[in-house]
């Protein structure tokens, strides 16, 4: 059975502070039980990594989100992938659609940030999603191929099973305006039949493939009941413990 897992991104919010109270706040709350089988993630900005690593049990995951394009060098703001596996993080999100958007991150730099997370010993959260434009002209699926098989399907099938897919697309992400139960599950199936086609059906079946963009609380259940949806990559639903761990229980 494939794990579940429920990952909070909080972006460029909270102070070290802020987010070390909302840390612990995340940590009491999965104190007091998780479903079955669930995995909990959280992402704060660098700076926060190893202080939050400090707080939290070992019942949930830290992640950066984002690394490097390069191991280290003459690169001024840059962090690297073993810099943040130094700091205590066990993942990082890679190719998430605001960097490929607004840091304009190619196939081809996400690809290399997969690969020095892995041989940093970092599981890779792999970002994927179409623009609005792309999924009213139908091309969705197109373009979901292509940034699997550009960004991801070069790695062998050993080092694949360390990477965790997000299925996010854009126009969902921070409108409020979720994909419906019926989108995500349709694009779910779509790239665990990709995984196959591109390595073994053994293969297709323990991808772990999470869905994201305005997940809440209130949709969650719905979205995750989903066969193939294994969790979620929350964005704002994830700055409240109190919506976070809402969003954990849906399972
Ligand atoms: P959102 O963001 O939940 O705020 O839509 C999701 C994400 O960007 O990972």
């Amino acid at each position: 059975m494939r794990r579940k897992i429920v990952a909070g991104n909080w972006k460029l919010n909270t102070t070290l502070q802020e987010g070390i109270k909302l840390a612990s706040s995340v940590n009491d709350l999965v104190a007091k039980g998780l479903p079955e089988n669930v995995d909990v993630i959280v992402a704060p900005p660098f700076t926060h990594l190893a202080g939050i690593k400090k707080v939290l049990t070992e019942k949930i995951g830290l992640a950066a989100q984002n690394c490097a394009a390069e191991p280290s060098g003459a690169l001024t703001g840059e962090v690297s992938a073993s810099m943040i596996r130094s700091a205590g993080a066990e993942y990082v999100i890679i190719g998430h659609s605001e960097r490929r958007i607004y840091f304009n991150e190619s196939d081809l730099e996400v690809a290399g940030k997969v690969k020095l997370a892995l041989e940093n010993d970092l599981k890779p959260i792999f970002c994927c999603g179409e623009k609005l434009h792309e999924r009213e002209k139908l091309i969705y699926t197109e373009v979901i191929k292509k940034q699997l098989e550009y960004g991801l399907f070069d790695l062998d099938e050993e080092k694949l099973k360390n990477v965790i897919i997000a299925y996010e697309p854009v126009w969902a992400i921070g409108t409020g305006k979720n994909a419906t139960s019926e989108q995500a599950q349709e694009m779910h199936q779509y790239i665990r039949h990709l995984v196959e086609e591109k390595y073994s059906t053994r293969t297709a079946e323990e991808q772990v493939i999470l869905y994201g963009g305005s997940c809440k609380p209130s949709n969650a259940p719905e979205l995750f009941a989903n066969k193939d949806v294994d969790g979620g990559l929350i964005g704002g639903a994830s700055l409240s413990a109190k919506d976070f761990y809402g969003i954990i229980n849906s399972f």
